[in-house]
């Protein structure tokens, strides 16, 4: 099954995701390496037995895949979380799984893309996300891409024996520069689409 570019960047972009994607997150997200980093820690074949992305889709959640432009391989996820429509709030959260693609600017670029669709399509405000201290890559691309550190949990985590801390981010509406939305909305009122 295809993909489709509806958020484009310079290195992926963001597609709709194809049911053969959560084979692959239920791939990535059983990789410890890569599972360690993140919030979700699901016991083998959970994902598919237990209908975990079942369970994101019933609670609203709006996830793409992340795909690299030059290839179309199929590298990642995204979604944002616990939308409130009232407060105009959100949870993100993101896995590169493909690990080869890890340090090259594609987690960033993907954070970019899926804010510009919650700010200037779904017209969120701000965005929260929980990183664990010890992800270093993680907070430096949240950083890259505009989220600030609004305080630090500690021991909020525990892993490996460990109670490590997790570092809380947000970031809002009015603080982020749109990568592709608002050039695309630019063109359509210039007429010249
Ligand atoms: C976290 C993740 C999304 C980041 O995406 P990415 O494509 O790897 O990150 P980017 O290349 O965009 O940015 C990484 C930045 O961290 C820096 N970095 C990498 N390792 C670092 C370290 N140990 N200390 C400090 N900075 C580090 C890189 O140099 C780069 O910054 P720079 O461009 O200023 O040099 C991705 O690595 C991933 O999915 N990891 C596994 C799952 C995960 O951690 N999910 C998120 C849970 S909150």
């Amino acid at each position: 099954m295809p993909h489709y570019k509806k958020l484009i960047g310079k290195l992926c972009y963001l597609s709709p995701r194809d049911p053969d994607d959560f084979k692959k997150l239920a791939e990535w997200l059983n990789d410890v390496e890569t599972s360690m980093n993140m919030s979700i820690r699901i016991a083998p074949n959970e994902i598919e037995q237990k209908g975990v992305v079942e369970g994101w889709l019933k609670a609203g959640d709006h996830g793409f895949a992340i795909v690299d432009l030059a290839t179309d391989k199929h590298i990642g996820d995204c979604g944002l979380h616990q939308i409130d429509w009232v407060n105009r709030t959100a949870a993100f959260g993101i896995i590169i799984g493909e690990k080869e693609y890890w340090g090259k600017g594609y987690g960033t670029e993907a954070t970019r893309l899926i804010m510009d669709y919650g700010f200037n399509i779904l017209n969120l405000e701000s965005v929260r996300l929980q990183v664990k201290e010890f992800n270093k890559r993680g907070v430096r691309a949240y950083e890259k891409a505009g989220f600030k550190t609004i305080g630090i949990q500690r021991k909020e985590t525990f892993f490996g024996r460990k109670a490590l801390d997790v570092v809380n981010m947000d970031i809002l509406a009015e603080e982020f520069e749109s990568p592709y939305v608002r050039g695309v909305m630019d063109k359509v009122l210039n007429g010249a689409v």
